[in-house]
């Protein structure tokens, strides 16, 4: 798969700046091919639509904003302004909330205006593990560290691969900790949120939901809504399930004392100066498209995990959570450690083609060696895909893993199949390519 450049064979030839130029535009081309040959099965990821990523490649992307619409540090806002309060507006519709803030850069971001927010060092905050599907931003080495900010995690029950209802209320009411965090980045089943509200309010704590993954499932009311269930604080990515630009948000609808003008002050000057005015405008017409579109993308996008999971447990794979229906989000996961773990599970499937990334799993003593895979329909779906093509995919990860398939073999098989998902759907000019972007000719 790697063609190295020439300087990697003549490492004595110095190259100018504008063959390196041309050559970083060689590979991104590469780079982009790729994706159109291969299936896109990250968790994380998306392709956004052409009117978002017309809005991203505009000259707001050139600009500075710094603060609220209206009341900027900077001349030239006028029309940035007009896009971000109809932004925040349809924020607050899609989401049913009276507080939006569309301002951080990604969700990491989103956590850390969070955390500046409503905790102050050496706090204590109840979280997800990471072993269970937490997220690095949750967890010590992360944002919440950066923040001095004390973790403990809920009891986890690895059988329905979620938090533990009654360990994780003997565990608020012990830590009675200053924020409750909920949300994962292994998110196959919504947050039992009812079942801890009591001892929650009896803690009296803030809570807080990262909603990175499921954004766009609850936009489309196809997953919990914790702002419906008392959860104080959302964030999350807007480029997941929520198939817009890399970029994040915070929404709430507590209307506590002071809540909302600690989150403004925690995004901005908290944590950004100026934020990115052409996601901004993408996430607009992102959140556009999730009114007209959404919630037959996100029914299609569930239906297409639980048939990719389905199928591959009839090949006698081991997808977790069988007892449940596998999964109720667009995330499964795999034990693959009878196949030597999820490393090398998930080069080998990089070599067919087939694009996925190691998972830790709950029982997994070693953290630099996951046992398990985690796989996303999300994009397969923005792409066109159905049931029956799940069980396509099924087949081809299935003759990796199992059956030790020559990848070169498997790889043009998927770049065959694929060949019938190049466009994006679910959007405005929906059939337009998802994999081809604008370029100049010839070289510099
Ligand atoms: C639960 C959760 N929170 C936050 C993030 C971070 O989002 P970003 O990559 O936009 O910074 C992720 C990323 O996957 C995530 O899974």
């Amino acid at each position: 798969m790697h063609n190295f450049l020439i300087y990697d064979c003549f490492p004595d030839i110095v190259p100018s700046p504008r063959e390196i130029a041309q050559s970083i535009r060689t590979i991104t081309r590469k780079h982009n091919q790729w994706f159109k040959d291969s299936i896109p099965l990250i968790a994380s990821e998306n392709v956004m639509s052409p009117a978002a990523r017309e809005a991203m490649n505009s000259d707001l992307h050139n600009r500075y904003a710094e603060g609220l619409p209206g009341k900027r540090y900077y001349q030239g806002n006028i029309f940035v302004d007009e896009i971000e309060v109809i932004c925040e507006d349809l924020a607050k519709e899609v989401f049913g909330c009276r507080f939006v803030d569309v301002r951080p850069t990604s969700g990491t971001v989103s956590n850390l205006a969070v955390l500046m927010a409503i905790a102050k060092p050496r706090d204590k905050m109840t979280t997800v593990a990471l072993s269970d599907g937490g997220h690095i931003s949750h967890a010590k080495i992360g944002a919440t560290g950066l923040r001095g900010v004390k973790t403990f995690n809920y009891p986890f029950d690895e059988k329905s691969m979620n938090i533990d209802v009654a360990g994780a209320r003997k565990l608020i009411r012990e830590v009675k900790p200053r924020v409750a965090l909920f949300g994962q980045s292994v998110y196959l089943f919504p947050t039992p949120l009812d079942e801890l509200r009591d001892v929650i309010e009896e803690v009296g704590c803030t809570t807080w939901y990262d909603a990175a993954h499921v954004l766009g499932l609850i936009a489309a009311k196809r997953f919990q809504d914790p702002l419906r269930q008392g959860i104080d604080v959302v964030s999350g990515s807007t480029h997941k399930t929520l198939p817009g630009p890399q970029h994040g948000m915070i929404l709430s609808d507590s209307g506590k004392d002071g809540l909302e003008s600690s989150l403004r002050r925690g995004v901005f000057p908290g944590v950004t100066s100026n934020h990115h005015l052409q996601s901004v405008a993408a996430l607009a017409i992102t959140l556009a498209e999730t009114k007209e579109f959404g919630e037959a993308y996100a029914d299609q996008t569930i239906r297409n995990a639980k048939a990719l999971a389905q199928s591959l447990h009839t090949r006698g794979m081991d997808v977790l959570c069988e007892h449940l229906g596998f999964t109720e989000s667009h995330t499964l996961v795999l034990d693959v450690e009878e196949f030597q773990g999820g490393a090398k599970v998930a080069k080998a499937l990089e070599k067919a083609n087939i694009i996925a990334n190691k998972n830790l799993l709950p029982w997994d003593s070693n953290p630099v060696r996951p046992s398990g895979i985690r796989l996303g329909s999300q994009e397969v779906t923005r792409i066109g895909m159905k049931e029956g093509d799940m069980d396509v995919i099924a087949e081809l990860i299935h003759q990796v893993v199992a059956k030790g398939a020559d990848p070169d073999v498997i790889r043009n098989e998927v770049i065959e199949f694929k060949k019938g998902f190049t466009k994006v759907h679910y959007c405005y000019f929906e059939g337009e390519e998802a994999y081809d972007y604008p370029s100049f000719d010839g070289d510099l």
